[in-house]
């Protein structure tokens, strides 16, 4: 019985095997028990040697199953140490990577320029209303701006802003000079859409108020965010204009080296000019003056980079896209 039950040990492949061979030889009813169980029918001189015996064989096979579950949980652990390993030289999965618009980097680059001039960046809401879009910024009744080919109108009787100047207005109502403040954000006009005309763009406003701000002023920041972008000592040009806003009232130019031709040219830019006393009226300011600028920040993105069409900013063509990751 005992080579049988030391077998049946050994032969157990798993936990519960084993467990079943202890129950058949160790349990309640189990054989090596049951002989236990009939010593006392022995007669006296025979039970302590049978006894003895017993015991012994009972001790045996206790061990080997020990063993026998000491050797199996060994193996369950190995077994599930291999399964779950991680293989740590395996190369990771490689998300793919995002990247700035190449508009966001030129105007990020734009506000390190004004911010380090000591401008506040102020954003205005594209929902407007006529008062702030035209009326605020004295734009005659008559005025073809107004005119509904240029302006998206909403059923309401509000408008797209159709530029960043409505935020002069809303940025004084809520400020007291002095003042310098720029504004970048999203314009709509609307206008047949072709190559170099997009029914939105965007623009970066200017605005410094102060007591005796001058046009001197004004052409020394135009000239400073010139040098800043294209070089110290780049020349800019001031010719005269008309916005309702602003008197005097000019265009502004850079004269730069065209990065792909090589040939030097002047870029023009946006227009400019002292504010308007109408505009100053508006919004209850008195005894200062001011100019303001404004200008697309797609030209300064299209022009350097020889982007021919304006609409590839819009469309999200990776391809596009990711020719300028990381290029400003
Ligand atoms: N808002 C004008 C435009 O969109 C530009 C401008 C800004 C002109 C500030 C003068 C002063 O054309």
């Amino acid at each position: 019985m005992l080579e049988d039950a030391l077998g049946a040990v050994s032969a157990a492949a798993d936990l519960q095997e084993l467990q079943e061979v202890r129950v058949r030889y160790l349990g309640k009813k189990g054989l090596l028990t049951q002989q236990l169980k009939g010593l006392g029918a022995l007669p006296p001189d025979e039970r302590r040697e049978a006894g003895r015996v017993i015991n012994e064989h009972k001790a045996a096979v206790e061990e080997a199953i020990r063993e026998r579950r000491a050797a199996l949980e060994r193996a369950a652990l190995d077994e599930q140490l291999a399964r779950e390993a991680v293989d740590v030289t395996l190369p990771g999965t490689q998300l793919p990577q995002g990247g700035l618009h190449l508009l966001t980097m030129v105007t990020h680059r734009l506000l390190d320029v004004f911010t380090a001039l000591g401008y506040e960046v102020a954003v205005g809401p594209e929902l407007e209303t006529d008062h702030y879009n035209f009326e605020s910024l004295n734009f005659p009744a008559e005025h073809p701006a107004r005119d509904e080919q240029d302006t998206f109108w909403t059923t309401d009787g509000r408008l797209l802003r159709t530029h960043t100047s409505p935020m002069q207005v809303r940025y004084m109502e809520t400020h007291r000079p002095p003042f310098k403040v720029v504004v970048p954000g999203k314009v709509f006009r609307n206008e047949a859409v072709d190559a170099t005309h997009e029914a939105q763009f965007h623009q970066l406003e200017a605005l410094v108020v102060g007591e005796r701000i001058t046009m001197a002023d004004l052409k020394g920041a135009i000239d400073e965010m010139a040098s800043a972008l294209f070089g110290a000592g780049t020349r800019t040009r001031l010719q005269p204009t008309f916005f309702p806003f602003v008197e005097p009232g000019a265009e502004f130019a850079i004269y730069w080296t065209h990065p792909r031709t090589g040939r030097q040219e002047w870029l023009e830019l946006g227009g400019c000019g002292m504010v308007h006393p109408n505009v100053f009226e508006a919004v209850g300011y008195e005894g200062v003056t001011g100019f303001a600028f404004g200008f697309g920040i797609e030209r300064l993105a299209l022009v350097p980079y020889g982007i021919p069409d304006i609409r590839s900013f819009y469309q999200g063509d990776l391809r596009v896209l990711r020719q300028f990751r990381g290029a400003l």
